[in-house]
């Protein structure tokens, strides 16, 4: 690919085409259709993608299938430093990647730049962590009938080919977050970038060729999930899937793939929970954030809060005294903006303002916020709202969050185990003995206390149980995920 890939974007007069990459070559798609990517911000045309072809599919597999067993032959200290190469190409590419990120998918330039630098990190202490990974061996006498004629040599091998599948919030960070793991372990990568969000996509393989990621060991496919994503997710070369995306695709992935290891990070509709003692500056703090960042598009996001009528009005006079200090809506591009840019598109937006009604037509009352403009959808506070509506009981991706009244506290836990999502829960309160207790009673993957949900720091488990995910991310655990155990059992009979 030629390096007018990296160009100035301000320098770029037309929207550029960009080529899929089949592993070896950067190639225009012989179907002759190109996808226009729009940017959030002003409906502009950022660029344009292949749409693929399932012949073009089929080759890109055969080659990383064919290329993968030399890959995982590759002693493991050169996959490191290429991939060390990587995180440095990415530092490199910061300023680019940043603003290119946020005219893509509308993410403000200080989530952008935060984006970039934490993926060059994540790649790595990848790197440095796959090092320490080891295969062990067994002795058989331990088990009562058996003597100690049997090793156990357990290692820990490559599935074959990954197919990454990755969403549009974090098209780089959870990009890599997938590639380099698989590549460290030994896989092959199909890579195949959201559609908002492709070009960022697009660069970051072209990163990891940069690097020197041998030909046909990742592959970066483009096109529209209608499109290609059931010939991806059938296809017989796709050894494991590793999906970030809503939990309807995820469902619709699993039924779909029949019986090959899947990594799912799916929807989340993170519940607050805040106790009467609740250190209330603090916790309307992380509620911002936690609701509002990247304009509510983050699984962890905070949808909902619950505590009693008398808690959650103390909260709501301070969260709106914090307010004006922590969210300004506007162009993602502009410093003056805080935490709340456009949504993905103009549709999302349309789809939020529904749900926003939806909630306000069943008996929700509209604090601040609401309305849509384009693709923007003023940061929302809802009060006096039910589990069994829209803003509540669907995931929302949006700057939205409900306020929900309980009598108690085991109310509280009734509502989060009852959710179909089980992706994070927050509890605020300063009896950190309590947040622990009451933490152990929720069925979710992580509890946060007297934080916001999210997903780092990196190396920590990641995880989401019920309609929320299936397998474990985080550094250690992503790479677990990415490899299976291999005994080979030498037998020695005495
Ligand atoms: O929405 C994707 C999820 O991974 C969120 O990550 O870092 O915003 O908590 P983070």
């Amino acid at each position: 690919m030629p390096e007018e890939f990296f160009a100035p974007i301000s320098n770029q007069q037309t929207p550029p085409t960009y080529k899929f990459f089949d592993g070896k070559e950067w190639k225009d798609s012989t179907s002759g259709k190109t996808s226009d990517v729009i940017s959030p911000i002003d409906a502009s045309v950022v660029g344009k993608i292949q749409v693929v072809t399932t012949n073009e599919i089929d080759a890109v597999m055969e080659a990383t299938y064919v290329t993968q067993r030399s890959w995982e032959a590759t002693p493991l200290h050169q996959r490191v430093k290429i991939m060390h190469l990587a995180a440095d190409w990415i530092r490199h590419f910061e300023e680019y990647l940043s603003s290119l990120l946020s005219r893509e998918i509308g993410k403000t330039l200080e989530e952008a730049k935060s984006e970039i630098k934490r993926t060059a990190d994540l790649t790595d202490y990848f790197a440095d962590e796959v090092q320490s990974l080891r295969g062990e061996t067994l002795d058989s006498d331990n088990f009562p009938g058996y003597d100690k004629g049997r090793i156990g040599i357990i290692e820990r091998v490559a599935y074959g080919t990954v197919l990454a599948i990755a969403p549009f919030n974090y098209p780089v960070n959870l990009s890599a977050s997938k590639i380099v793991s698989a590549l460290l372990m030994g896989n092959s990568v199909v890579f195949k970038p959201p559609s908002q969000g492709a070009i960022s996509g697009l660069h970051l393989a072209r990163i990891f060729q940069k690097a020197g990621v041998p030909p046909g060991v990742i592959a970066c496919v483009t096109g529209g999930g209608g499109e290609i994503g059931d010939y991806l997710v059938t296809h017989k070369r796709v050894d494991l899937i590793t999906f970030t995306g809503s939990s309807d695709t995820g469902l619709a992935i699993a039924q779909k793939a029949g019986m090959i290891p899947l990594v799912f990070e799916c929807g989340g509709n993170n519940p607050a929970v805040v106790m009467p003692d609740a250190d209330m500056n603090l916790t309307a703090r992380e509620i911002i954030k936690g609701a509002f960042s990247y304009a509510g598009q983050r699984c962890t996001a905070i949808k909902y809060v619950l505590g009693t009528k008398q808690t959650l009005e103390q909260l709501l006079g301070e969260v709106q005294k914090q307010m004006p200090e922590f969210v300004k809506m506007g162009d993602p591009r502009s410093p003056e903006t805080k935490l709340v840019g456009p949504v993905i598109s103009q549709d999302a937006a349309t789809k939020i303002e529904t749900a926003i009604n939806d909630s306000i037509q069943a008996g929700a009352t509209l604090v601040t916020g609401g309305k849509q403009n384009n693709s923007f959808i003023e940061p929302t506070i809802l009060i006096n709202v039910k589990p069994t509506m829209a803003t509540v009981a669907t995931e929302v991706f949006g700057p939205v969050v409900s306020f929900v009244a309980v009598s108690d506290m085991g109310q509280a836990v009734t509502i989060i185990n009852e959710s179909r999502f089980g992706l994070q829960a927050s509890v605020f309160t300063k009896d950190e003995g309590a947040g622990i207790a009451f933490a152990k009673e929720l069925n979710v993957g992580t509890v946060q206390i007297n934080g916001s949900p999210q997903r780092g720091p990196d190396h920590f488990p990641f995880l989401g149980v019920k309609a929320s995910g299936l397998g474990v991310q985080g550094v250690r655990y992503s790479l677990e995920s990415m490899s299976r155990l291999r005994p080979i059992v030498l037998n020695k009979p005495q």
